[in-house]
């Protein structure tokens, strides 16, 4: 079976897409077949796989290609077509054996009301009520298409019906977050909203009309993984005394708030399995720091920091080295991130 895995913050700016491209490569590297969604209208993640820096590449690629985008495959539900949904062919990432991206679409915030609407679950939804289910199934088709072992989902930041619907939708989840005041208030907002959207999933499985859709809305078994703390400044090898606050208030807020909310719907896996990974009760599975200036390299070559060549480096000897020094250390920390997420996922208590 498939596992989705929501990558979820409401706000922005916190390396949901980077470490989406990122985590995606690695697992890819190491065997996985994976398959990104880029469910962000803002298509972030469309652009820098494919490497597509602005609206008329967007706009051509759509003209080419039709079909090959989340909206396009939504569009029978959304738009009432009298076909039913089927599998989107992702696109492979250059480069990446195995890693594949389902696109997105600078115009997918046009379904927000409809399914805004369907997802009030009331009974006037009976027109709509082939859509909140349609989300996940063609997510589920599409990766089973590509014999996908993972589907890594990049959301745009906000609290919107799609990301409600995705999210609960999902096996499970991150949070990356970014060390500053802005992502604590997150994650004590993220302690809110969750429990009312599983309450909230938890209906919509057992509403009679979504049952008697064509695609009913799946049981919701949505479960934590942990957070990724990311893009920090070092001195002396280690996250300044301002950033080790921060880090250190996320850490608190997740074990003492975040966490026992999710505890009380069930939206943790079993204790010992977070422990066969070596994962502490602050629940953070990797603190990145700032790439820095391999941030602009990786981003013209569309390929993560960590899997930059020499050539894309563009450096020779004792630089080169030294560079290599922090690939590799990159790579060290995306490689211990997918290995705990295969852990934590492949577990058999985790389902
Ligand atoms: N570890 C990092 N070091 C340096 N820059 C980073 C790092 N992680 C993310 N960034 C940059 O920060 C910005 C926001 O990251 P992004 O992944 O787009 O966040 P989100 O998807 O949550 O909005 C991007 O410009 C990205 O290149
Ligand atoms: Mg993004």
């Amino acid at each position: 079976m498939v596992k989705k895995i929501a990558l979820f913050n409401h706000k922005g700016g916190v390396s949901k897409t980077t470490t989406t491209f990122n985590l995606g490569w690695m697992l890819a590297e190491k065997g996985k077949k994976v398959v990104m969604v880029d469910a962000d209208p803002q298509c972030n993640l469309t652009g820098m796989v494919l490497g597509y820096s602005g609206p008329d590449e967007f706009e051509q690629f759509y003209l080419n290609e039709p079909e090959r985008n989340l909206r396009s495959g939504l569009s029978p539900a959304f738009e009432s077509k009298p076909e039913l949904i089927k599998p989107v062919e992702c696109v492979p990432v250059s480069r990446r054996e195995g890693l594949f991206i389902l696109p997105g679409h600078i115009r997918l915030s046009e379904y927000e009301v409809t399914l805004g609407i369907a997802q009030e679950l009331s009974s006037s939804i009976q027109t709509l009520r082939n859509i909140p289910g349609s989300i996940s199934l063609l997510i589920e088709e599409t990766s089973k298409n590509h014999n996908a072992d993972y589907v890594l989902i990049d959301m745009n930041p906000s609290l919107s019906s799609i990301n409600q619907n995705l999210l609960m939708t999902s096996d499970f989840f991150l949070v990356p977050t970014s060390p500053d005041y802005f992502s604590v208030m997150a994650i004590n907002s993220l302690a809110t909203f969750i429990p009312k959207w599983q309450d909230w999933a938890v209906n919509a499985h057992n509403s009679q009309v979504l049952r008697e859709a064509n695609y009913p809305f799946p049981k919701p078994n949505l479960k934590f993984l942990g957070t990724i703390i990311q893009n920090y400044r070092l001195r002396y090898g280690a996250p300044t005394i301002g950033f080790q606050k921060w880090i250190n208030q996320i850490n608190e807020t997740v074990s003492t708030r975040f966490v026992p909310v999710l505890n009380e719907k069930n939206i943790m896996l079993p204790i010992n399995v977070y422990k066969g990974q070596n994962i502490d009760d602050d629940y953070c599975l990797a603190k990145i720091s700032d790439f820095n200036t391999l941030i602009a390299t990786s981003q013209e070559n569309n390929t993560p920091v960590f899997a930059l060549s020499d050539e894309q480096l563009g450096y020779g000897g004792s630089v080169l080295d030294a560079i290599r020094k922090k690939t590799d250390e990159f790579n060290r920390v995306f490689s211990e991130i997918a290995d705990k997420i295969i852990g934590l996922t492949e577990n058999e208590n985790s389902i």
